[in-house]
């Protein structure tokens, strides 16, 4: 991938808009709507994977009505090929102990799966009340590791996609809607 060379250059990469910001405000409240009925008044705890969530995060938590904490944690996941190890590490780490909580896992895509079911495992082995698993995006065509979200607000096609908190190259990050990137263009 090329380095950005100008705004004009920066601008052409956004090929099209996949899901406008009033489509993902709409999903939102509705997410929000069923992890209240889910969790009916009793606590939980929002445990975000960074960087790529926390556009997402932002707006589910104040989508929800039931007594809410939040989390961040970074991961990387080690594979050999292609199989996951079901080791992953942890570059930053929850600051609580789950064992009181109802988990709810909030990530931007499920691509391949592999990060997630890794953290899944993990955040199981500690022993949590509850955990789910609440996506914005979802590549079903992408997936090499057998993994489904509990919640998916959207199902796209096997493109690569950037903005509400998802990058190339760090770039893009903070566009209020979802769009295809143009990869041709950047080559
Ligand atoms: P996987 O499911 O383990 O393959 O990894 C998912 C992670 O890869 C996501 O949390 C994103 O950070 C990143 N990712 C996957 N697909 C895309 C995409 O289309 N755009 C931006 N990041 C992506
Ligand atoms: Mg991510």
């Amino acid at each position: 991938m090329k380095k950005i060379a100008s705004f004009e250059d920066y601008k052409s990469r956004i090929k099209r808009v996949l899901i406008t910001k009033e489509e993902i405000d709409a999903a939102i409240l509705e997410a929000g709507k069923e992890i209240d009925k889910l969790y009916d008044g009793r606590p939980i705890l929002l445990v975000s994977v960074l960087k790529g969530a926390f556009v997402f995060m932002a707006d589910l938590c104040r989508a929800v009505s039931v007594p809410c904490e939040i989390g961040f944690m970074c991961a990387k996941s080690y594979y050999e090929g292609t199989t996951s190890t079901g080791v992953v590490n942890i570059t930053m780490d929850l600051d609580h102990d789950i064992k009181d909580y109802h988990v709810v896992i909030v990530e931007d895509i499920i691509d391949t799966g592999r990060t997630l079911s890794d953290i899944v495992k993990l955040l199981k082995s500690r022993n949590p009340l509850s955990l789910h698993v609440v996506t914005l995006l979802d590549k079903p065509d992408r997936r090499l590791v057998d993994f489904k979200a509990d919640l998916s607000l959207f199902t796209i096609p096997d493109h690569f996609v950037i903005g509400y908190g998802l990058d190339c190259g760090e770039h893009y990050r903070n566009l209020p809607y979802i769009a295809e990137y143009d990869a041709a263009i950047a080559e």
